[in-house]
């Protein structure tokens, strides 16, 4: 696939195959992901892998659909709000990459907000001075489900004097 295939077919995939992930694919997909512009090069992007018992604590009511590797990505806030909002971007690209270059190989994320609620980064163990980005379910995917249609970008473009 060259990069536009990889980008219009990736899917939030809701269904996983059980077959274990490769870690070293995985190290290899989070080191490119860390390529993501970052304003500063504050690089504020962590990952935390969430093994069984922590999974369980978590509780998702999908358990993941079945992934076999689930993690969350945490953005570290800067000194003010406006690194703090450069951050989360920053990070959300890096996010971004993950989920592409897995998918060039043929694996798929779940993205989850969970990790917003307070009793989630509990569980989590997120320090004060994060964000948690997403809580992602990795693996390959059973199904990938039709895209969803967007609205036609002429509509979401205004170009000024
Ligand atoms: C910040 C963010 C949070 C998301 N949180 C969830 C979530 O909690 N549950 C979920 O099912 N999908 C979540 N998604 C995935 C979107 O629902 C999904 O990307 C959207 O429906 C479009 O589908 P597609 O990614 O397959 O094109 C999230 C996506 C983003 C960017």
């Amino acid at each position: 696939m060259n990069i536009l295939e990889v980008i219009y077919s990736r899917r939030n995939i809701k269904s996983f195959k059980s077959n274990p992930v490769s870690m070293d694919q995985i190290h290899k997909w989070l080191e490119v992901a860390s390529m993501a512009p970052n304003h500063k090069m504050t690089e504020p992007w962590e990952v935390y892998f969430i093994g069984d018992n922590t999974r369980t604590k978590l509780n998702h009511k999908t358990n993941f659909f079945g992934a076999p590797v689930v993690f969350a990505v945490l953005s570290k806030h800067g000194a003010t709000d406006i690194e703090t909002a450069e951050n989360a971007q920053a990070t959300a690209c890096f996010v971004q990459n993950f989920n592409l270059a897995a998918w060039a190989e043929g694996v798929g994320t779940f993205w989850s907000s969970m990790g917003i609620v307070e009793k989630n980064r509990q569980v989590l163990g997120v320090p004060e001075g994060y964000d948690v980005i997403g809580v992602f379910g990795v693996g390959y995917p059973e199904e990938i489900n039709k895209p969803k249609e967007r609205t036609p970008i002429q509509e979401k473009i205004k170009y000024l004097s």
